[in-house]
Order: structure tokens, then C-alpha cells, then sequence
């Protein structure tokens, strides 16, 4: 059974955070840490799962915590991936990471809502983020982001695809079903949902093309692998001056129309109705927020 949507949500995909670029960085790759510090990323994930070797994972663990405690990484949202709770090092992640500070957690190969339940336990106080990325999860999506704790969710395209044995496309085309049912699971109950990853890094093109087509399905953004792709990923996925342009003509004819007593307004040949007034609206406060930063 599906749960019922909360009425509000405090964590709403609209809230003015930004998402566009989110940067993983192995764990236990010092100097990648201290770079992040200075990248244009609206976030970093603190990888202590697939990106460490099982011999580096208590070194990672604890060069993570150390720079969660002494490095300013502003405004960039501070996400730490943790390993599964079903692995020899999982527990001791989210016991460390409970004394630090950080923004979320990322839960890896989260397949039900009792994985997230059972990190939630474990961590009272911060907010939890579930990797979408193994072939049975999309059948649980809606209930794991009905979780009260859970605020965004990553679809991981690796996993995936090795899960369902699928090949790469550029299209994605194998993938989208699964994508477009954790996708539409996570909007539904209001979270962020972040887009996989774009492997080969020194491909702009290929990762334009990614981006545009996560930004067109709804994505608040892509996860990252190298600082070369964030500005990509950040222009992409901000409203472009077309875009703002546009919902301020929507927002300014339709209160014309308003006026008149009229429920429509027609601007650039196509009908402007009250769900594209909300739609401009959260174009602009995107916008908005974007220049804020
Ligand atoms: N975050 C922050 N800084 C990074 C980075 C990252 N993910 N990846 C590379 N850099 C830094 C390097 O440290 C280097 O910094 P420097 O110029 O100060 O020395 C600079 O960016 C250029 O790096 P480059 O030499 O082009 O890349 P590389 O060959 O060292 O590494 C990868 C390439 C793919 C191995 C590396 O980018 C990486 O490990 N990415 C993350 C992989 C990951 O986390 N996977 C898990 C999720 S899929
Ligand atoms: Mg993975």
C-alpha cells in the first residue's frame, strides 16, 4: 500500500537550497577533500562507501570526521555517504559521523524502508538521504520516500544498470524505467531527487546532453565525479534568462487576465493557467536563490 503524502514538508524539493552540482569525493583522498572547499559544487558527498578500498575504509572514516570538524566548507551542503549497515564498517560510520558535523547521510543500496529505519535509529538528529540503485528498489520507492526522516534521494545509474545488467546508452534508454519510478516516488512525497552520474569526465558534450535530459525529467540536479563537470551541471540545472524572462511575462499576463476576470492568459501563442503562474513562481525563486549565493 502506498502511504499518504505528508501535507507539508519541510524538506520540499522547492526549498531555496540549491542542488545542481553534487561532487563526490572519496573519503580517504585528502587532497580532494581540502580542494572541494573551493569548488563552485552546491554540495559534496563524503564518500566512505564504493570510492574506498575495504583496507582504507577506518583511515577514510576518520579523515572525513576530522575534516567535517575543521574545515569551513560554506555553503556547499555537507552529505556523508556511509557503508550499509550490513557491512563490517557501516555501524561504526554513522556512529562517528553522529559526532560531526554534517548536513545528511547518504544510505547506499537502500532497497526498503526498514534500511532507512534502522540508519534513522542509529541517528537521531540529521536529516537522510537514500541511494536509489539496485533493480528492486524502485518496487519500494514511494514507501521509502514516504519515510518521515528521508529529505532527497540519489539515483545511482552504476548500480543500477549492474543490478539489472543493463548496458550503457546514451540515452539511457534501459534505465529510464527504474529512474522515472524513484524519480516520480521521491517528487511525490516532495524531496530532492539528485541524478547519477556522468562516468566519462573529460566528455562535456556527453555530459550536456545527460544533464539536459535529467533537468527536462525533473532532477533538482546531477551527482559528480570531477570538479571539470560542476560547471556544466550548474548551468544546466539554473533557469536560464529565456526561462526567468518568460515566468515574469506568464506571472505579469495572467494578473492582467485576472483583472479582466479572465482564468487564462495567452503569452508566446501558448495559454498561460493558474499551474503555470505556480510553475513561473518557482522559477523565479530558484532564480532568485541562485543569485543570492
Ligand atoms: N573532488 C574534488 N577534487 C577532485 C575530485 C573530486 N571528486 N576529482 C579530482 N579532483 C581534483 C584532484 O585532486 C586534482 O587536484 P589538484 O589539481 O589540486 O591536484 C584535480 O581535481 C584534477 O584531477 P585530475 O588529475 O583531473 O583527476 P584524477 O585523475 O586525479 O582523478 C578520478 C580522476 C575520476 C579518479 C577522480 O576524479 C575521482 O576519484 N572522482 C570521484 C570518484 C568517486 O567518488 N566515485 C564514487 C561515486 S560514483
Ligand atoms: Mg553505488
Amino acid at each position: 500500500m502506498i502511504p499518504p503524502q505528508p501535507a507539508a514538508n519541510p524538506a520540499a524539493a522547492d526549498a531555496p537550497r540549491p542542488y545542481r552540482s553534487v561532487l563526490y569525493i572519496p573519503g580517504a583522498n585528502e587532497r580532494a577533500l581540502d580542494k572541494a572547499a573551493t569548488l563552485a559544487c552546491d554540495a559534496i558527498i563524503f564518500d566512505l562507501e564504493d570510492a574506498v578500498a575495504p583496507e582504507e575504509k577506518p583511515a577514510a572514516r576518520a579523515m572525513v570526521a576530522e575534516k567535517l570538524r575543521t574545515v569551513d566548507y560554506g555553503r556547499r551542503a555537507r552529505i556523508v555517504r556511509v557503508n550499509a549497515l550490513d557491512t563490517a564498517w557501516g555501524r561504526d560510520d554513522c556512529l562517528a559521523m553522529a559526532e560531526v558535523n554534517c548536513d545528511a547521510i547518504l544510505i547506499p543500496k537502500v532497497s526498503r524502508p526498514e534500511h532507512v529505519e534502522a540508519v534513522a535509529v542509529l541517528m537521531p538528529d540529521v536529516p537522510l538521504w537514500a541511494m536509489m540503485e539496485t533493480a528492486v528498489v524502485a518496487w519500494h520507492a514511494a514507501n521509502i520516500a514516504a519515510h518521515p526522516r528521508i529529505q532527497g534521494f540519489v539515483v545511482g545509474t552504476n548500480d543500477l544498470a549492474k543490478d539489472i545488467g543493463a548496458r550503457y546508452r546514451p540515452d539511457r534508454e534501459p534505465l529510464l524505467t527504474a529512474i522515472s519510478m524513484c524519480l516520480l516516488a521521491g517528487k511525490a512525497y516532495g524531496r530532492i531527487v539528485i541524478d547519477g552520474v556522468y562516468n566519462a569526465f573529460k566528455d562535456d558534450e556527453g555530459l550536456r546532453r545527460e544533464c539536459d535530459q535529467g533537468r527536462d525529467m525533473g532532477f533538482d540536479g546531477k551527482t559528480l565525479i570531477h570538479p571539470a563537470q560542476i560547471a556544466i551541471a550548474n548551468e544546466i540545472f539554473a533557469p536560464s534568462e529565456a526561462e526567468i524572462d518568460l515566468a515574469r511575462r506568464q506571472i505579469a499576463a495572467y494578473a492582467e487576465a485576472e483583472k479582466a476576470r479572465k482564468g487564462v492568459a495567452v503569452v508566446d501563442g501558448k495559454i498561460v493557467e493558474k499551474l503555470h503562474v505556480v510553475a513561473a513562481g518557482r522559477t523565479l525563486a530558484k532564480a532568485e536563490a541562485l543569485a543570492g549565493l
